[in-house]
């Protein structure tokens, strides 16, 4: 399976441990983390509730093999002890698939790193990093993982609304230029209505 999609389903539905990886693609390196701003001030029970996956871009995201994936949801749901439930719904093979996981709070707010990570074999690190979010209309998320010693990343542009306009995509796909990717790794998901309204 391509490495794309092998992100895409170590992004979104823990499939790590089936998928084969072609090891021979050369990724663009991830930035360092000191590089990637963080939302000031972050306020985690703001940023609760449903997020559209409007654009998304990565080392391991190629426009022509993705040109099909279809958007996707993904709820915050906050905790006592402040980490999130995050669930993702996907349309998948006629169904509609859930897939849970926990981002539990690291050095700084807005920073986080995945619960039971033991869990998803082949995973060594995973940080995510709010880069910038109004909590009512957009934000701006940062993925680093690395996997069997090699670092995969990822921007997210969540929107409150399936359509973000056309400023908004722009700097999405600015932010990930400055990152070192190209337009080849930047991707705006198919619109649909299924699973993802629900
Ligand atoms: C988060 O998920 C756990 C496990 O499924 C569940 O027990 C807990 O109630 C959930 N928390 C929230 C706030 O929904
Ligand atoms: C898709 O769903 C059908 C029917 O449920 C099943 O037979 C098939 O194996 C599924 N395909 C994949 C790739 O999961």
């Amino acid at each position: 399976m391509a490495l794309g999609l092998l992100w895409l389903s170590l992004a979104l539905l823990g499939f790590l441990q089936t998928q084969a990886q072609d090891s021979t693609q050369n990724l663009i390196p991830a930035p360092p983390l000191d590089r990637v701003p963080l939302q000031p001030d972050f306020q985690n029970e703001l940023f609760q509730g449903k997020w559209y996956i409007v654009g998304l871009a990565g080392n391991a995201f190629n426009k022509e093999e993705h040109s099909q994936l279809k958007m996707y949801a993904t709820t915050y749901e906050l905790n006592e002890e402040n980490s999130y439930n995050v669930t993702s719904i996907l349309a998948w093979n006629e169904t509609c698939d859930h897939w849970l996981r926990i981002f539990i709070p690291s050095s700084q707010p807005g920073e986080f790193t995945l619960g039971n990570i033991e869990r998803y074999i082949g995973t060594q690190s995973y940080t995510v990093r709010v880069v910038a979010t109004d909590y009512n209309q957009v934000a701006t998320v940062f993925f680093k993982t690395v996997y069997k010693n090699r670092e995969f990343f990822k921007i997210t542009l969540y929107g409150r609304t399936k359509e973000l306009t056309h400023e908004l995509k722009e700097n999405f796909i600015s932010f990930a230029k400055a990152l070192g990717l190209t337009d080849e790794h930047i991707i705006f998901p198919i619109h649909i209505d299924q699973c993802i309204d629900e």
